[in-house]
């Protein structure tokens, strides 16, 4: 893949795709994370002398219509102060930017314009025709082909990656196809459906695979315990039978808890108790792992040469049942091992427990993080690859 940073941007007109979609509520922005990932690719844009265009989407607005619930505005007044000077954002502008060397605007929501989301390919052709370098910075996106990913890398003059998107993509090599073992991946969230592919791919590769959250009760279920009224899948426990068979056959280890949190109910003032698994009752709900298996955990983390870490243990959000995230969150913080977090609920676990520090590399993407996961090959990096060729 071409680099934006090894180009000669003076005096040209860049169009540098960004995955500036974060969080708004009530008109304010609730985690600039992406925003601030993505400040050193414009930064150095500006400072190579371009006339520099962004466009990023905003979540997921109806095609052809303005709303200002939609609108970047916010986005491009955190971004103006964050680079200390103001950032305009342009409305209408598929037809053409004025932008000069040195400047920097910000385009409204790509997704408003008509063509974007099925990568239409007249839209990719005005979107390449505004600028003479297309940086593709926005691995957030990634996984998606539309107009302004992977439509206009095709057409563009010159297309390349920009340095947060080859960052994300060394950092995911380095944990994923290289890896320091043992390599631990931790894989939380609700449902085992959602994260399905993300398991069958990574059992394959990984020494241990820690499951967290509705997850691991599906597993404490398919071993044969108790889950009370615990989030579990009933129909995926020979899925999840099959799994572990497929780690056992590797050598590869998936610890199930010994220990439980449990509550009666799904509540941040519901009272916590730690249970052993098997003793799990018809009333208790899990809803996070106990403290032995924390520490368990924790030492495997400690012992790890490369973690990757995508989803929270337990309900962090409900302090009496975030214990096991915490001290899951602090082991990867304190581990010498190369260590990678993505993926939302990650991100919101790392922030309340103050670890970002520690960890070796904190992806911006959601989605692209999980299908990179996943073996898959990201549409807008297949294009990158095949410009380059
Ligand atoms: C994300 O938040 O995962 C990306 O910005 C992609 O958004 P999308 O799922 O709406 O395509």
């Amino acid at each position: 893949i071409l680099r934006m940073a090894d180009l000669d941007l003076a005096g040209k007109r860049v169009l540098i795709r960004e995955d500036l979609n974060v969080p708004v509520k009530d008109g304010r922005i609730t985690s600039e994370q992406r925003i601030t990932a993505a400040l050193p690719t414009m930064k150095l844009a500006l400072e190579k002398g371009a006339a520099v265009m962004v466009t990023s989407h905003l979540g997921r607005p109806k095609e052809g219509v303005w709303t200002q619930e939609d609108s970047l505005a916010p986005v491009a007044a955190r971004l103006g102060e964050l680079l200390g000077r103001e950032v305009p954002l342009v409305k209408d502008w598929t037809d053409g930017v004025q932008v000069a060397p040195g400047q920097l605007v910000l385009l409204e929501n790509c997704r408003m314009n008509v063509g974007e989301k099925a990568d239409d390919e007249t839209l990719a052709k005005k979107y390449a025709a505004l600028c003479d370098v297309f940086v593709m910075d926005a691995f957030g996106t990634a996984h998606r082909a539309q107009a302004s990913t992977h439509g206009a890398i095709r057409f563009a003059k010159v297309a390349c990656g920009g340095p947060l998107l080859m960052a994300e993509l060394d950092a995911l090599a380095k944990a994923l196809l290289a890896p320091a073992r043992p390599l631990i991946a931790i894989v939380a969230g609700s449902k085992v459906s959602t994260k399905l592919e993300l398991l069958s791919a990574l059992v394959s590769k990984v020494d241990q695979l820690i499951v967290g959250g509705g997850i691991a009760n599906t597993f404490i279920a398919a071993m044969g315990h108790p889950v009370g009224k615990s989030l579990c899948e009933a129909d995926l426990l020979d899925t999840a039978r099959q799994i572990m068979a497929d780690a056992k056959a590797r050598g590869a280890d998936i610890p199930v808890p010994t220990d439980v949190v449990v509550a009666p109910a799904f509540a941040a003032d519901a009272p916590a108790t730690v249970k052993a698994v098997a003793e799990v009752g018809p009333d208790d709900m899990i809803l996070d792992i106990g403290p032995d298996t924390a520490a368990r955990y924790a030492q495997m983390i400690r012992d790890a040469g490369s973690v990757i870490w995508n989803g929270p243990v337990g309900v962090f959000e409900f302090d009496a049942f975030g214990k096991g995230t915490e001290v899951l969150a602090h082991a990867i913080a304190g581990s010498e091992a190369f260590s990678i977090a993505g993926g939302g609920d990650t991100l919101a676990a790392v922030d309340k427990y103050g670890v970002e520090a520690g960890i070796s590399y904190i992806s911006t993407g959601g989605g692209a993080f999980l299908e990179f996961c996943e073996g898959k090959e990201l549409p807008a990096v297949a294009a990158l690859k095949a410009r380059a060729s």
